[in-house]
């Protein structure tokens, strides 16, 4: 596990956004597993200003987002698809054909999780951008999760739905359900990029990198991956 600690988050931003350009100009059909959270915003403006610069394209690229909530209407202004597309899909030069994330707002969910494993299993992932949750989640694969998962309904804890809280006007809207890849689908990229900035992150990222690899601690899987790259800012890093 490579570890770069960057100054602040804007730091990391640039750094995040270095690495993906540099993979997507040496291979222009790359394909990408993307995040949401507030931690890859900044890379993907930057991205978003390569783009609108002429230095980088999207335009043969594949992307496969992590997550979705479920029984929220893709155009809710909290489901990922609508982050993913305000955040970066709007303003880059990529085919909605491309773009992948999976389909939370179905009755059938056992079946949008069949389809999302099939879709992965043909995806061969270049890199997989993560964040990491306070309590070491990776996508909304919680404590306890079995590495051996795909694709899957997940209930969310009440640590994440508090987290995701500030996004709702109550607790009460925010979703109980979601759809995730898999901790297996996650590890099958060749290449993982894991952000975290910020204090609340610090100790996450301490077990991340001093803990045991253990189903305890989703995040801590990563430790087994050959190729994995963790960019940090120094808040995230305190305790290290
Ligand atoms: P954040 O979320 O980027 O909003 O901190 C990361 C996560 O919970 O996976």
């Amino acid at each position: 596990m490579k570890i770069i600690t960057t100054e602040n988050y804007a730091d990391l931003s640039k750094a995040a956004a270095g690495v993906i350009a540099a993979l997507l100009k040496k291979k222009p059909d790359a394909a990408f597993g993307l995040a949401t959270g507030s931690t890859p915003v900044g890379t993907y403006q930057i991205l978003i200003e390569m783009v609108r610069a002429k230095e980088l394209s999207f335009a043969r690229a594949k992307t496969y987002n992590l997550d979705e909530y479920c029984h929220l209407p893709q155009d809710h202004p909290q489901s990922y698809y609508t982050f993913m597309h305000r955040q970066l899909f709007d303003h880059i030069d990529i085919l909605a054909e491309n773009i992948h994330i999976p389909l939370g707002d179905t009755v059938d969910l056992e079946k949008s999780c069949a389809d999302y494993n099939n879709l992965l299993a043909g995806a061969d992932i270049d890199l997989q951008l993560l964040g990491i949750g306070g309590n070491g989640h990776i996508g909304f694969n919680e404590p306890h999760t079995p590495f051996t998962k795909t694709t899957f309904v997940v209930e969310l804890t009440e640590k994440t739905r508090a987290d995701n809280r500030r996004f709702f006007n109550s607790i009460d809207e925010v979703p109980k359900l979601a759809i995730t890849m898999g901790i297996s689908n996650i590890t099958a990229a060749r290449r993982i990029l894991l952000l975290a900035s910020g204090a609340a992150k610090a100790a996450a990222i301490r077990e991340l990198v001093k803990g045991e690899v253990t189903e305890a601690f989703p995040a801590s899987v990563l430790k087994n991956h050959p190729d994995v790259t963790v960019i940090i800012d120094r808040e995230a890093a305190a305790l290290l």
